[in-house]
């Protein structure tokens, strides 16, 4: 797949679908030529010769010109650009030298090219089932001046539309060198027509598309709360301004990192754009030694020229197979419960043991117990750090044995990042915390941040933990995180190395995360930030389900799971059915059902009515799981252009889909058909919402007739499931029938 042009070189990066090409040129640079549909023929004379400019250089005293030679640092596309010299569109490094000097200007040293794939140390990353899934072209640059090697790293799947990049500088100058920035990828591109659509949000709205022009003035998507990331969002879209769900190019990009981030995205002055992605460069300092490396974190790159669906499935695709742990990825979730919206602190042993029953009795499948079970806890103003059971509370082993007796599982909420002033741990080690001792720090939710960045406080913390698991198999682990970094200090790192806090604080939870889920690889991880800020390709390389949102109300949930599906497979959504006064239960589970499926409520308040449904849809929801896990996205409607939300998941073989439309505001009677995507046109499909049975081709031409009065909030699902053509004939009729002894 990679192939490396002698003459030419070239670097073809080519799978059956996808090219990304670029050259080595005559100075040693990296020129960018190519990034979209295979291209199986190109010249790069004709890719190349906008540029009129002679490229000159001072060499002992004397002006050195290759008169023959017409290059522009200025306006050539670079794949690594300089610092402090002639391109001024945003430095791809910037490495302060021990002489104080930043100029840096990486060119070609040596390149390989490897069977499967090299990932960041420490880091998440994807990861490849065997040596044939994917190649890796690793390019070596040296910096003109000084003994700094930085390697890109481009691995390409077989079967994917889709780059994976990372790069890793490497510090030989003998002596200490410091990263003011460092990307791991960069784009640059011909043409203008760009728009950005990007997401955002914030507690209760966690997330939300925007869509900006890219314009000559430099956008950054960035977040700088240090891994609560609820205010922009680590992935974002390219298209082309005319592209839609449908049609149009289309570009996807994600980081593999769950920390401070920032895109990089503008126009230079010949129109052309420059898309980074890093580690926020904001309050990053950091010191490389002698002798040692730094890895930038993986960031996915994927296209389509088929509009943003495509791009949608492509990323759901290379998540699924390619990044969330692959023990839970297609498996079915188990339908839970969880605590806290109906006893938030207030529950014992009886209570839980009650719950756990009354959960089994409408078919659900496990009981997760959420904060308050440790420590002091009996709100959220103490005892974070302090992870022991409170026996006097609750007696965990009794209540997990009697779970796992009635054959129901059992999770249990922590918070491990965390630390209350108000608790044992403080108390004894007040250092432990983020802060600088002489000046007091921020506290949000009565709490402050452990200093992770310190290896001892990860392995304290770890130990702490095990006790507990070790003990008691627990199947699931809802791993919250409810406040953002402030005060960002390590007692224990030293003056000079302040400017890495943010990354090492990082690099520690990564590494809490890994010992935990080595430790226990069968316990089902749910990531959580005070509800949906979580969301990142970094935590999903641990946790195969992330918390949604606390918002649980159908109206608002809906905008925040369609913003989170344009980029994140739906199974990795969490999404429950709350008590909230809200639409019906009905419309809850319903949208629920587009996620990892769970309730927040106390069924022992449900009425009859509510348990017969909760029962019937428990059911449906567990037979066709796997069209939401496994299946194929599409956008039909979206709630930004129209009163409605609609999308529908078809498994990969086409027999079988799921249509969700939710209506925003009442309608009256109007022609309406909302049409569907993906089905086989010759296949028939059998809809269990009006029993009657058409082919793919009149889904996807003519659509399904919805034209009804529709009232504010309504919720609708259908099942289509293919069957034979006897069936079709039968169930027509019946239909007909049914419809009219309606009508008499
Ligand atoms: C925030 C989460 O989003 C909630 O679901 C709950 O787990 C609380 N934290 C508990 O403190």
């Amino acid at each position: 797949m990679i192939k490396f042009d002698e003459k030419r070189r070239v670097f073809n990066l080519s799978n059956d679908s996808f090219s990304y090409i670029f050259h080595i040129n005559k100075l040693n640079y990296l020129i960018h030529l190519y990034a979209g549909a295979k291209l199986n023929d190109f010249g790069i004379e004709r890719m190349n010769e906008r540029y009129i400019e002679r490229y000159a250089y001072l060499e002992n005293g004397k002006e050195v010109c290759d008169e023959s030679y017409y290059f522009s640092e200025q306006g050539s596309l670079f794949e690594c650009a300089s610092n402090l010299k002639g391109d001024k569109r945003g430095a791809f490094a910037i490495i302060r030298h021990k002489d104080g000097s930043r100029i840096t200007n990486f060119k070609y040293f040596s390149h390989k090219i490897i069977k499967g794939k090299e990932s960041p140390v420490g880091l998440p990353h994807f990861r490849i089932k065997n040596n044939s899934e994917a190649e890796t072209l690793v390019v070596t640059l040296k910096d003109e001046f000084d003994e700094i090697y930085l390697d890109l790293f481009y691995t390409l799947f077989s079967s994917k539309d889709a780059l994976v990049r990372f790069s890793r500088l490497r510090n030989k100058t003998g002596s200490s060198i410091f990263i003011e920035k460092l990307s791991s990828l960069q784009l640059d591109r011909v043409n203008s027509n760009y728009d950005l659509v990007s997401s955002h949000g914030q507690w209760g709205d966690d997330r939300e598309l925007e869509v900006t022009q890219i314009g000559h003035s430099k956008i950054c998507v960035n977040d700088n709360h240090g891994g609560r990331g609820f205010r922009q969002n680590p992935s974002i879209l390219i298209k082309e301004r005319d592209a839609n769900y449908d049609y149009g190019e289309v570009m996807a990009f994600s980081l593999v990192y769950s920390g401070n981030f920032k895109f990089e995205i503008g126009l230079d002055e010949y129109d052309q754009l420059r898309v980074l992605a890093l580690i926020n460069d904001e309050s990053f300092d950091y010191e490389v030694k002698n002798g040692e490396n730094f890895d930038a974190p993986e960031c996915l790159m994927v296209y389509s020229n088929k509009g943003i669906n495509r791009v949608t499935q492509q990323m759901h695709d290379i998540i699924r197979d390619n990044l969330l742990p692959q023990q839970f990825a297609f498996k079915e979730r188990p339908i839970l419960i969880n605590s806290w919206e109906p006893f938030m602190f207030d529950f014992d042993t009886e209570k839980i043991k009650k719950l756990i029953l009354d959960a089994k009795e409408l078919g659900i499948e496990e009981v997760v117990l959420d904060d308050g079970w440790f420590g002091d806890r009996k709100d959220d103003k103490r005892a974070l750090g302090d992870w022991f059971i409170n026996s006097n509370k609750i007696n965990l082993k009794e209540v997990v044995d009697f779970a796992h007796n009635q054959n129901m599982k059992f999770g249990l909420w922590i918070e491990p990042e965390m630390i209350s002033p108000d608790s044992e741990l403080f108390r004894k080690k007040p250092n432990f915390a983020l802060a600088n001792p002489n000046k007091k720090p921020t506290l949000l939710r009565h709490q402050l941040v452990l200093d992770l960045a310190n290896d001892k406080i990860v392995e304290d913390t770890f130990k702490q933990f095990c006790e507990i698991f070790d003990q008691i198999p627990f199947d699931y682990v809802k791993w919250d995180f409810n406040r953002y970094l402030t005060d960002i200090y390590s007692n224990f790192l030293g003056s000079e190395k302040e400017g890495e806090v943010f990354h090492r604080f990082m690099l520690g939870s990564y590494k809490l995360l890994d010992m935990f889920t080595k430790r226990y690889p069968n316990i089902l991880l749910e990531t959580c930030a005070s509800g949906g800020g979580r969301f990142d390709l970094g935590m999903m390389y641990y946790s195969s389900q992330i918390w949604g949102s606390d918002e649980t109300n159908p109206l608002s949930r809906v905008m925040i799971q369609f913003a989170t599906n344009v980029f994140y497979p739906l199974s990795t959504i969490g999404a429950h059915v709350s008590a909230a006064n809200s639409l019906t239960i009905q419309d809850k589970i319903i949208t629920s059902a587009f996620g990892t499926f769970g309730y927040e409520l106390n069924p022992s308040k449900l009425t009859k009515d509510e348990k017969e449904k909760i029962k019937t849809f428990n059911k449906l929801i567990k037979e066709h799981h796997h069209v939401v896990t496994c299946g194929d996205y599409y956008v039909l409607n979206s709630p930004y252009l129209t009163n409605y939300a609609s999308w529908m998941c078809v498994t990969k073989d086409k027999k079988e889909a799921l249509v969700f439309n939710f209506v925003f505001k009442r309608e009256q009677t109007k022609g309406r058909f909302l049409k569907l995507k993906g089905l086989k046109p010759d296949a028939n499909y059998f809809n269990s919402l009006t029993n009657d049975v058409y082919k793919g081709d009149f889904y996807m031409k003519v659509g399904l007739n919805l034209s009804a009065p529709l009232t504010d909030g309504m919720t609708m699902l259908f099942v289509l499931k293919e069957v034979n053509p006897l069936v079709k004939t039968i169930a027509n009729k019946k239909a007909e029938q049914a419809k009219r002894e309606k009508l008499l």
